[in-house]
């Protein structure tokens, strides 16, 4: 028997076999779900199929957004986040590190919570967990920001103290607590422990001493950030809609992460002690954006609650610029990972083999522009097509910025009064980016020039914008182009090359 047949063929009949130019895409079954179950997000490169995102199929519900800055990963984020409101009504928090999620989420009418600008979290809040459990998280806590773990005097010493806080305002350690009734905080457990000290008859007074200067840094006055009565209800963070909890006025890394930390292990119980639903969609999506000690310690809630999140209709994105940021485990429990342009030939070496997607699909991300990536799915079941495809841009829904520029100065005194010219043109902000990026302007650039623009108000007298857009690197046709693309008169368009100092030819 003839294990292999060779046959003829000719090479135009080869060239419509995809498979041996370019990687197939995943069938249109797999892309496309029910609209009323799914979240539309773009089209496919390569055969144009309209993708809408759904985790019934998927292994996991989490999601991975890997990219460099101005890529346009929190984009999609928002994009995600909004869609899933209209399709499932699910609520979202996010764990903002860097405070930039806070005009979009005020824009939409959410809750921003911005810690060290007037909101508290007091760490040792309950919002329904038994004292032990969270006694338990703190010091874990604590173990990944500090060094406890490498002092099992001190940790004890201060695990003794918390529980001794919670059993002196009447709790037991083990039980649910009673609604409402008021919590200790951090600065409770170290009065404790300098009643400890001060008493004298401690064998190791250093080690308390060490336990003691160990909480003061988050207790410290104007620093007690954690240890205050919370200014949010803690319960509720899942059910507010749209939340955003700005943790970019803390001082430092160690406190965001503290935050993010006690954010998470709250939310984890919160969806324990839901249980599971009937509901087929998500009920929160939790978003982690750069919060690279939180998602690569391995010791983080956010893998418990990764782990357990598929159970209980609760989904977790993380964000950030270096995959390498997130630790393997969370990247495995990712169902869908979006990769953008990124910075290291590294980073899509490390994603390459974590995903296993052809050379053809890593030549295409060295080449991403704003709003371009490769997506990956990992199935519940095998699957016989690529799991990997690109997509030929995000389609989404920022809000609108209106920019305008104004022609004023090169227009004629005859020309203003008769009116007839128009003095001012007005475009939205995705519109000059998409212009800009046809014109191959690097992503600094671009965000340079939002920047000069946002500083004036969005306003911009046309040579000062000129000026700006010559200093990046923009080049005479382009700026034609773009002008042109405005439908400014031609005889405009040459005066204001002119009056910037250049001709249009050049
Ligand atoms: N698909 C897209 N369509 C249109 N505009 C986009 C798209 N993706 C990103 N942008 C725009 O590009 C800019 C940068 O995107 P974004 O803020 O999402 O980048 P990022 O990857 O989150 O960067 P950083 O790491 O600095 O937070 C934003 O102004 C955003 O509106
Ligand atoms: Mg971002």
């Amino acid at each position: 028997m003839t294990l292999l047949k060779l046959q003829n063929i000719m090479s135009y009949e080869i060239g419509k076999r995809s498979f041996l130019s370019r990687p197939p895409e995943p069938p249109a079954s797999a892309l496309m779900n029910d609209p009323f179950q799914a979240i539309y997000i773009g089209t496919t490169s390569i055969f144009k199929i309209p993708f809408s995102w759904s985790f019934l199929n998927l292994a996991n519900p989490h999601i991975g957004v890997f990219g460099i800055t101005g890529s346009g990963k929190s984009f999609l984020v928002k994009t995600l986040l909004r869609r899933a409101n209209y399709v499932w009504n699910s609520n979202a928090i996010i764990i903002d590190f860097a405070g930039e999620y806070k005009s979009w989420v005020e824009q939409t009418r959410g809750k921003v919570i911005s810690l060290a600008k007037g909101d508290y979290l007091n760490i040792m809040d309950l919002a329904g967990m038994k004292p032990l459990d969270r006694v338990k998280q703190i010091i874990t806590s604590l173990d990944i920001l500090t060094d406890i773990g490498t002092y099992t005097l001190q940790q004890s010493l201060t695990q003794d103290a918390l529980e001794q806080a919670y059993v002196n305002e009447g709790f037991v350690l083990y039980e649910n607590p009673p609604l409402g009734k008021e919590v200790p905080t951090l600065k409770n457990v170290i009065s404790l422990l300098e009643e400890k000290l001060q008493e004298g008859t401690y064998e190791y007074p250093a080690e308390l001493e060490s336990s003691i200067h160990r909480l003061r840094q988050f207790a410290r006055e104007g620093e007690d950030y954690f240890a205050r009565k919370s200014s949010l209800d803690l319960g509720k963070l899942a059910e507010s809609g749209l939340v955003d909890i700005d943790l970019s006025g803390l001082p430092d890394e160690k406190f965001r992460a503290l935050a993010a930390l006690f954010i998470l292990q709250t939310l984890k119980e919160k969806m324990r002690s839901e249980g599971w639903s009937e509901s087929k969609g998500l009920k929160a999506i939790v978003v982690l954006d750069e919060a690279w000690k939180v998602a690569s310690d391995e010791r983080s809630d956010a893998i418990t609650f990764a782990r357990e999140g598929r159970k209980y209709q609760y989904g977790l994105i993380v964000a950030s610029q270096s995959p390498l940021d997130v630790s393997e485990t969370i990247f495995s429990l990712m169902g869908t990972t979006f990769v953008f342009r990124l910075k290291d030939e590294n980073y899509v070496e490390y994603i390459q083999r974590s995903l296993k997607f052809s050379d053809f699909v890593k030549e295409d991300i060295n080449k991403f522009g704003v709003g371009q990536a490769a997506v990956h799915m990992t199935f519940q079941t095998s699957i016989s097509f690529p799991s990997t495809f690109v997509l030929e841009k995000i389609h989404g829904e920022g809000p609108l910025f209106v920019y305008s520029l104004d022609l004023t100065d090169v227009l004629t005194q005859s020309e203003i009064s008769a009116g007839i010219i128009q003095k001012e043109y007005q475009l939205e902000r995705d519109e000059i980016r998409n212009k800009f990026i046809e014109y191959n302007m690097n992503v600094e650039n671009i965000n340079d020039i939002f920047a000069s623009f946002d500083s004036s108000g969005r306003a911009m007298k046309i040579l000062d914008f000129i000026r700006i857009l010559k200093s990046n690197g923009v080049v005479n046709p382009s700026i034609v182009a773009f002008l042109k693309s405005l439908s400014i008169e031609d005889q405009i368009i040459t005066r204001i090359i002119s009056y910037s100092g250049g001709d249009a030819k050049s």
